[in-house]
C-alpha cells in the first residue's frame, strides 16, 4: 500500500481560556481520502479544536499543521481547507449560481475559472438542477447542499464539518453523506464534528471520541466495537406500555437498561437471539408484553455509552 502524507496533523494540541484548559494533549492526523469524524459530549473542545484547525484559534501548547504549514502563523495554508458552517450561510434572496459566484469570488477564485469552480461545486454536490432558484425556495436538503458547494470553490484539500445536519431530515441527510462520500473519493480529506453517532457510523472511515478536552478512543468505527463489545449483540426490548414500579424492577434483573426515558430498553449480551427468546418469556409470563424485541450488533451509541460510563466512573 502506498504510504499517503497527511495533510492534518495535531500533535499534543492544547488550548486553553484564561486558567481552563479545554483542550488537552491532542494527537489527530487525517489524510487525503479519509472521513473522520470527531465525536463527543457537549463541552468536550471539538468546536475548540476545529477553530485551532482553521488558525482562527492560537494554540496554547503543541502543534498544529496543515500540509506541514501553521495556519495560526501562516495564514496562506488557509487556502487548503474549507470549512461549512453549522447554519447555513447564504444569501435568501439570491440563486443558487449566483451565491457560489459570491463565495467563490470571497475565496479568491475569479474570471473563467469562477464559472468553471461553480459548476464543478454544483455537480458535486448535486444541486444542477436548482442553479436558477433562490435559496429560499429550496429544501433544506438542497440548502445543506449548498452550503457545502460554497466551501468547496477554491477545491481545498481539507473539508471541515461542523455538525453539518442538525436537524435535518432523513433524506436530506443520506443527501448530504453521499456528496461526503464523493469529496473523500476524489481524494479530499473530511472532518466532520457531529452528534449524530449513527451518520459517523455510516460515514466515517475512522471516529475520534474527545472527553474533556482529550481524545479517549479512536479507529475505524467496526473494529473498534468489536474491540469493546467482541461477539456481544445488542437487544432492544420496546415496551408496548409504560413499566409499573415491579416491572422495572424485571427489566432490571433481566440485565436491561433503560434508553433514556423512553420505553426502550437495551442489554448487551453473547446470547443473541437465544437471550432475547428468553426474555419474551420472561416479560409474557409476567404479563408485560413487549411491542417489539430486536438483535442486532452493537453500534456507537453503545461505544459512547461506555466511554460516557467511564467518565462517572472516573
Ligand atoms: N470563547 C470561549 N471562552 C471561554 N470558554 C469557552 C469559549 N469557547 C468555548 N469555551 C468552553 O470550552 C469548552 C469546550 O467548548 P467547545 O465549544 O469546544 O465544545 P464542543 O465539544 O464543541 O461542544 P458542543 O458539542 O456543545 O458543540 C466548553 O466548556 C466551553 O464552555
Ligand atoms: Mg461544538
Amino acid at each position: 500500500m502506498i504510504e499517503v502524507k497527511p495533510i492534518l496533523n495535531l500533535r499534543g494540541a492544547e488550548v486553553s481560556y484564561g486558567s481552563r484548559m479545554v483542550v488537552r494533549g491532542v494527537d489527530l492526523s487525517l489524510s487525503p481520502g479519509e472521513i473522520y469524524a470527531l465525536l463527543g459530549p457537549n463541552g468536550a473542545g471539538k468546536s475548540t479544536l476545529v477553530q485551532a484547525i482553521c488558525g482562527r484559534l492560537k494554540l496554547t501548547g503543541g502543534k498544529v499543521s496543515l500540509d506541514d504549514k501553521d495556519p495560526w502563523s501562516t495564514p496562506s495554508c488557509r487556502r487548503l481547507l474549507g470549512l461549512v458552517p453549522q447554519e447555513i450561510a447564504l444569501y435568501d434572496h439570491m440563486t443558487v449560481r449566483e451565491n457560489l459566484e459570491v463565495f467563490g469570488r470571497l475565496s479568491g477564485v475569479k474570471g473563467p475559472a469562477l464559472q468553471a469552480a461553480v459548476s464543478t461545486a454544483m455537480g458535486l454536490t448535486r444541486v444542477v438542477d436548482r442553479e436558477h432558484v433562490p435559496i429560499r425556495h429550496l429544501s433544506g436538503g438542497y440548502q445543506r447542499r449548498v452550503n457545502i458547494a460554497a466551501a468547496i470553490l477554491h477545491q481545498p484539500r481539507l473539508l471541515i464539518l461542523d455538525e453539518p445536519t442538525v436537524g435535518v431530515d432523513l433524506d436530506a441527510r443520506e443527501a448530504v453523506d453521499a456528496v461526503i462520500r464523493d469529496l473523500r473519493d476524489t481524494g479530499v480529506a473530511v472532518l466532520i464534528v457531529t452528534h449524530d453517532l449513527e451518520q459517523a457510523d455510516g460515514l466515517a472511515d475512522r471516529v475520534g471520541f474527545l472527553r474533556e478536552g482529550k481524545k479517549v478512543m479512536e479507529g475505524p468505527p467496526r473494529t473498534l466495537i468489536k474491540e469493546a463489545f467482541g461477539e456481544d449483540m445488542e437487544i432492544l426490548v420496546q415496551l408496548s406500555e409504560e413499566a409499573g414500579v415491579d416491572d422495572e424492577a424485571l427489566m432490571l434483573s433481566a440485565g436491561l437498561q433503560r434508553r433514556g426515558r423512553t420505553q426502550l430498553w437495551s442489554m448487551l449480551d453473547a446470547g443473541g437471539y437465544a437471550t432475547a427468546g428468553r426474555i419474551d418469556s420472561l416479560l409474557r409470563q409476567a404479563g408485560l408484553a413487549p411491542r417489539e424485541i430486536r438483535v442486532r450488533e452493537p453500534s456507537l451509541q453503545n461505544l459512547f455509552s461506555l466511554v460516557a460510563d467511564w467518565r462517572r466512573a472516573a
